[in-house]
């Protein structure tokens, strides 16, 4: 153990074993590791783990034996010893197999060929007649996996008698995008400054940055982009290199290699060229030995993730040259050294007919022009990260492409950090999709697992919500979607409820009655939230650039798809944007029968109506409702289940951690208040059009629309 590693522990087996003096604060995540509550379970476990040992000392496995040690102890609530030998009653025995191993045999040999690197199993057997439980993986990174598998199993308090886990990744790069300045200051972050404190890198190793790694590790997540796409190209800079070296050693032992988001103009910015254009040999050559400084630092260098010609990035549009030849030229510079180049689909003009056409027609053409090093980061609805989205249709229609999906964790558009949104719905219902490209069944979690068009080269990004708050998201619910994102990276079959079941017990409770109310609220949390924003398919009608508060009256900018009004186009007639193939026809851009589907006005799932139509305030929908009165019921629906996370929070009162329980019924407190606020707004807005009346019963704004669009927020996130 070097110097450094017995600091670490000695830091993390201080912080964790030392009895709790304080409520709790969020700081340990789902990695509590507090005693077993049910004791009946206790003596089992006890049983079966009466003591461990782990084989190999490589960082990797030396922080498998960090985390068992503390976990461990934390859970059973002794000491339980680390031995050197095997053959006691109650082994747990952790190693990479070889076939000197003592669990060696044909059988778990054949069961890991199949989980790759990455991949693990844990068994129960018997070596030398004693009872044992086994983790191994082909690589050491597979038995860190599996050792924080078997704690979650412990955790979440599973019968551990008969154990048979055989678990591996369905994706291949599971990476967070961080989008972190070099201020300080994070992009659509709601969570305090960055993690990254780039001052007193590298080195001042933060006890956070390794939390963050042991974190990750938990769930999967094997990638972290630490910059942000609106890259400040500095970020490439010997400077910064060695504060990025030192964070990728951190990482390292975790499986988690590092990114950086590059700026295209870098050969300009930083080497003093004339121009960044890709067929300039000169430019080629700079990015060859910009990757080669790199890799020099950092030789596991992940690669690049690249915004490019969006939203004023510069880009290879600015040579008159395809996105395809900007992301091959990073391609071929890092190809060498097995990097990759993550590039953004994120591309629009601002004045076109329709923007949620525009990645489809610039990337479509360019299905088979990308290197085979690059994915295309694709975000997982066409226009950007909004509650409710029908799936990007680029999944489904670029199948000679590596596709990978970019979610958003951090809480853009949702009512950021206050509010409490479980996302793991919100991805799920991408990922199960069906793109119809090979007829029924080819569900977007194929096209980016790589299955539907036979990809190795697969990925999946989420924008991180992470930031310096000592409860990391702002808000101790955000947490559980950048858990949920982790799991469905590894494995986007699982759902949303066993992902909600296993956080809310790791995080709160055992306690069945309280898993099952928490369990509950995380379910209606999204869709509470789009009724009270933007139900039935409405779309883009923020406040103007903090994307926070409610603005359907937004008309004001020069870029005319800045406005919300170019989203709605609500009339006298009626409201909603249409696709239709008499309207912008976007719905061509979807395979037959989903086109035909979303073009028909009664066969388009409500959910996505006025996405895709222009509809008559009169019209009587399925429900026997007009248009109108339906919009209404959603947004007062939006309201009522935020009161009713209310209610079900308050009955939780005694039954978890009075500071966690407290913080989240003020963050509630904001969240009802903000959805009164958004509902009043929009039902006043969108009524100066339909001129007709909120239906009878339900509640009258107490205020008018001239107030709500007086209203400024100076303190939100997004407007400093
Ligand atoms: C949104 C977001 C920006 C971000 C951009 C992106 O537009 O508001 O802050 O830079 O997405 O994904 O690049």
């Amino acid at each position: 153990m070097t110097k450094t590693m017995i600091v670490l522990s000695v830091m993390i087996t201080f912080t964790t074993l030392c009895p709790r003096v304080y409520a709790d604060d969020g700081y340990r995540l789902w990695l509590k590791y507090d005693l077993v509550s049910n004791s009946q379970k206790l003596r089992e476990y006890k049983e079966s783990v009466k003591a461990w040992t782990v084989e190999g000392n490589s960082p990797t496995m030396e922080a498998a034996k960090r985390e068992l040690r503390i976990a461990l102890d934390g859970l059973l609530g002794s000491r339980i010893p680390e031995v050197g030998s095997v053959g006691k009653d109650g082994m747990l025995i952790a190693g990479t197999y070889t076939s000197s191993s003592p669990f060696a045999g044909a059988e778990i040999r054949n069961t890991l060929e199949k989980v790759g690197p990455e991949g693990f199993v844990i068994f129960t057997k018997k070596i030398a007649g004693k009872n044992s439980i086994v983790i191994t993986g082909n690589q050491d990174i597979g038995v860190l996996y599996g050792v924080f598998r078997f704690l979650r199993l412990l955790q979440t308090e599973q019968d551990i008698s008969r154990l048979d886990v055989v678990s591996f990744p369905r994706i291949k790069l599971r990476v967070l995008d961080h989008w972190d300045n070099l201020n300080g200051t994070v992009e659509r972050g709601y969570a305090g400054f960055s993690i990254w404190n780039w001052h007193t890198l590298p080195i001042f190793i933060k006890r956070r940055y390794i939390d963050y790694a042991r974190a990750n590790a938990s769930i999967g997540i094997n990638g972290a982009v630490l910059n942000n796409v609106n890259a400040d190209p500095r970020i490439m800079t010997r400077h910064y290199l060695k504060k990025v070296a030192a964070l990728a050693d951190v990482f390292r032992p975790y499986g988690i290699k590092v990114y950086l988001c590059a700026n295209f103009d870098a050969p300009i910015l930083l080497g003093k060229m004339k121009t960044a254009n890709p067929t300039d040999p000169q430019v080629q050559e700079w990015w060859k030995d910009k990757a080669k400084e790199i890799y020099s630092f950092i030789p596991d260098f992940g690669g690049f993730l690249v915004k490019a010609n969006s939203e004023g990035q510069p880009g290879p549009s600015d040579y008159g040259l395809t996105q395809a030849d900007g992301a091959n030229l990073l391609a071929k510079a890092v190809k060498p050294y097995g990097g990759i180049v993550m590039w953004r689909a994120f591309v629009y003009t601002y004045n076109a007919k329709d923007r949620a056409k525009q990645a489809y027609e610039i990337f479509k053409p360019l299905d088979g022009k990308f290197a085979d090093n690059v994915l295309l980061q694709i975000k997982n609805g066409p226009l950007d990260f909004q509650p409710r989205e029908p799936f990007t249709p680029l999944f489904g229609a670029m199948p000679k492409t590596n596709l990978m999906m970019e979610f958003q964790i951090t809480m853009e558009y949702l009512g950021q950090g206050t509010s409490t949104v479980y996302l793991a719905p919100l991805f799920k219902e991408t990922l199960e999709s069906d793109t119809y490209a090979k007829g029924k069944g080819s569900t977007v979690a194929k096209v980016i697992d790589g299955s539907l068009d036979g990809h190795k080269l697969t990925g999946i990004a989420g924008v991180s919500n992470i930031g310096a708050d000592r409860d990391w998201t702002g808000n101790e619910f955000g947490q559980s979607s950048w858990y949920a994102f982790g799991r469905l990276a590894w494995n986007p079959n699982l759902s949303s409820r066993e992902i909600a079941n296993e956080w809310i017990r790791m995080t709160f409770s055992n306690d069945n009655s309280v898993v099952s109310s928490i369990e509950e609220m995380m379910m209606q949390s999204r869709e509470a939230v789009v009724n009270y924003m933007d139900p039935l398919g409405l779309n883009m009608i923020f406040g103007y650039d903090n994307h926070y508060g409610p603005g359907p009256w937004i008309d004001y900018s020069p870029h005319p798809d800045w406005n919300s009004t170019y989203y709605h186009r609500a009339d006298s007639l009626g409201v909603g944007f249409d696709r239709t193939e008499t309207g912008s026809d976007a719905v061509s851009q979807y395979n037959s029968p989903l086109s035909e589907e979303f073009g028909s006005l009664t066969k388009c799932p409500p959910k996505y109506l006025l996405w895709f139509h222009h509809i008559r305030w009169d019209y009587r929908m399925k429900s026997g409702n007009t248009l109108w009165d339906e919009i209404c019921y959603h947004y007062y629906a939006g309201v009522d289940s935020v009161r009713e996370m209310q209610k079900v929070w308050n009955s939780l009162k005694g039954k978890i951690d009075s500071e966690e329980w407290n913080d989240e019924r003020m963050f509630l407190e904001i969240q009802e208040k903000e959805a009164v606020w958004w509902r009043n707004s929009c039902v006043l807005y969108f009524q100066t059009f339909s001129r007709m009346p909120i239906p009878a019963g339900l509640e009258k704004p107490d205020k008018t629309l001239e107030y709500y669009e007086s209203l400024k927020f100076p303190n939100a996130p997004g407007t400093w």
